[in-house]
């Protein structure tokens, strides 16, 4: 008999997040998800997906990714640790050292449990982790699985930092001590202050711990955040994903070959969870080659990026501190964000409502993200259509 205890949890909290306009709504996609997708038989243009390449359909990837199907088969059939580490899984990791520009490299399942698994493999509850107040949720959860202390600080704040990272080493209470950050911020489009983070680190000996989810590609000629800043002989871990702007699945550590080797003896999803697939592994290597051998995508994503960027800001919209492609409109209020979104897919742009707890309360914002799939004619509709539902709705 089911539990009543569950189905009264269930109920008053699933009311209370519609109440407050915090409840998401999820509309599957009818076929791929490139830079105009079908939702309920509507043609959208769409300006909410991290491809931020058009990679998740170039005809490229989908060709290896065949071939591999017909070579290894659908799935790896084991985890890694057993006999599920494929020659392309070697061959992937290899790719990812060269393009990041380390020793060495692990790959995962997905970025989420990336953080997971790399984290708490290295923390424990003797250590303290200093993580900024932005961090990704896939951080927060590998801080928390780890035991260590966490101890946050202000968004970017480098002298909150100084003072939290003096603190904690000077304490005498920890074995070890981590910071942590977004390399891009995913809901903002800011980027971390990697130098003066590096000159704190280096001061106060902590471990270097950066998530380039929205970085790799986006920065440093495809590299990433680190390769922007030229620091790669000074960040411990480039942690990065292999789903947003490679257009496939999966996460990755790249770094020193000694945390490599430890990374891959002691965390856990690494050890008990089934290896990435062959088309994804050979997917995500051929993205890898593209990017290497030539920047057309990214130039062409930095132009559509910085088009729409003039086109929201010069209609009024708050876009933020943003400094990549990633540009929120901030709206505020959980529920006016949901009724801008939703007027917007009226009007043939989808771009999502993003509130709490993705992002803090009263910041609710829709999220755009030009890849270097959209058309300027695509682009010019969806500044269009903002124009028109910003208007209507008072939001400029
Ligand atoms: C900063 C950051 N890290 C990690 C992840 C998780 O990556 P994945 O989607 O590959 O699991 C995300 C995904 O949104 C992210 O934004």
């Amino acid at each position: 008999m089911p539990s009543e205890t569950l189905d009264r949890f269930l109920n008053e909290n699933l009311q209370e997040l519609k109440d407050q306009g915090l409840y998401n709504e999820i509309d599957p996609v009818e076929g791929a998800n490139g830079p105009e997708i079908t939702i309920n038989g509507q043609k959208l243009i769409n300006l909410s997906s991290n491809n931020y390449l058009g990679l998740a359909t170039d005809e490229r990837l989908k060709e290896v990714a065949q071939q591999a199907v017909d070579s290894h088969g659908v799935g790896a059939g084991a985890v890694r640790t057993i006999n599920g580490t494929l020659d392309l899984h070697v061959k992937l990791e290899e790719k990812i050292a060269e393009f990041k520009g380390t020793e060495s490299a692990i790959a995962y399942q997905s970025g989420f449990n990336c953080n997971m698994a790399a984290i708490s493999a290295v923390m424990d509850k003797n250590d303290a982790i200093l993580s900024d107040s932005l961090n990704h949720a896939s951080i927060i959860d590998g801080c928390r699985l780890s035991k260590a202390k966490i101890i946050p600080y202000g968004h970017n704040d480098m002298e909150d930092l100084r003072q939290k990272a003096k603190e904690a080493t000077e304490s005498g209470q920890y074995n070890k001590v981590m910071v942590i950050t977004d390399g891009v911020f995913s809901m903002d489009g800011d980027v971390a202050k990697l130098p003066e983070i590096v000159e704190i680190a280096e001061e106060f000996d902590l471990i270097t711990y950066v998530d380039d989810a929205h970085g790799s590609g986006v920065l440093g000629k495809g590299a990433g955040t680190v390769k922007h800043f030229g620091l790669q002989d000074k960040i411990d871990f480039q942690m990065g994903t292999l789903s947003k702007a490679i257009g496939v699945v999966g996460g990755y550590v790249a770094g020193k070959q000694e945390l490599v080797d430890w990374l891959k003896v002691r965390s856990r999803p690494f050890l008990f969870s089934t290896s990435l697939s062959p088309a994804d592994v050979t997917a995500s290597t051929k993205a890898i080659d593209i990017l290497m051998e030539s920047t057309e995508l990214y130039d062409k994503m930095w132009e559509n990026g910085n088009y729409l960027k003039e086109g929201l800001k010069g209609l009024g919209f708050n876009i933020g501190e943003s400094e990549t492609p990633i540009t929120p409109c901030v709206i505020g209020d959980e529920k006016t964000t949901q009724q801008f979104s939703k007027r917007l897919n009226e009007e043939g742009v989808y771009a999502k409502a993003i509130v709490f707890p993705t992002v803090p309360r009263g910041t609710g914002r829709v999220r755009n993200m030009p890849t270097a799939a959209h058309t300027k004619e695509m682009l010019d509709n969806a500044i269009k259509i903002y124009e028109k539902v910003g208007k209507e709705m008072g939001v400029i």
